[in-house]
């Protein structure tokens, strides 16, 4: 059986590293019971460019028809990843953006109980940490089933991803494999 989870990126650029951080996720997640594991994960990516800046005279002026077909997507899935840059040492405001459309309107959080995986990639040395560390505290605070353990922390991205943005480094493959299947696990 195959499990459907939806993945966002928390970069809008063309090459970013945290899309082709998800593109190997869907490559690895598309063949995981070949490897022993209980189900396959299709994974979605959802985009975030298309949601307007938040603004609560919008929301009420009618909740944004992008907003709400992103929120239908994830109520029908199994469950959450998230790759984040780190941008001066927290998230990308359009990623914030995403996440509080999402816990929007009051009491209708998408996240509540859904498996979420969150990772990173960036060029720099702590690999985004302290980014993902904010990542986590928020959306454990909307109540995501957050995954603790593998973390997914890949620094020095320009070193680990050719220039088409193939994940050419085996040992992040197999640690991705590894958090990939604790998702797997995780999913009801
Ligand atoms: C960055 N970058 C960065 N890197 C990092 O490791 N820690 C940081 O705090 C920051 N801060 C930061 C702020 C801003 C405004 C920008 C534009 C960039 C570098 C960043 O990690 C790098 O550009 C990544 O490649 C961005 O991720 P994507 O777009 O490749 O997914």
């Amino acid at each position: 059986m195959t499990k459907n989870i939806v993945a966002i990126a928390g970069s809008l650029r063309k090459g970013s590293y945290n899309s082709s951080l998800i593109s190997a996720a869907q490559k690895i997640g598309s063949s995981l019971s070949s490897k022993g594991a209980e189900h396959d994960l299709a994974i979605e990516i959802l985009d975030i460019s298309s949601l307007p800046l938040f603004d609560q005279d919008v929301e009420a002026a009618g909740f944004p028809e992008a907003a709400q077909a992103m929120k239908d997507k994830i109520a029908a899935a199994d469950g959450v990843i998230i790759a984040t840059p780190e941008y001066n040492r927290s998230v990308p405001g359009v990623l914030k953006n995403a996440i509080d459309w999402m816990s929007r309107p009051y009491g209708q959080n998408s996240f509540a109980g859904k498996p979420t995986l969150v990772m990173g990639a960036s060029m720099g040395p702590i690999a985004t940490a302290v980014a993902q560390s904010h990542l986590k505290q928020i959306m454990l605070y909307l109540d995501a089933k957050v995954i603790g353990q593998p973390e997914i922390y890949v620094g020095t991205a320009h070193e680990k991803f050719d220039a088409s943005g193939e994940l050419i480094d085996e040992s992040t493959t197999s640690h991705l494999e590894g958090a990939l299947r604790k998702l797997v696990g995780w999913t009801k």
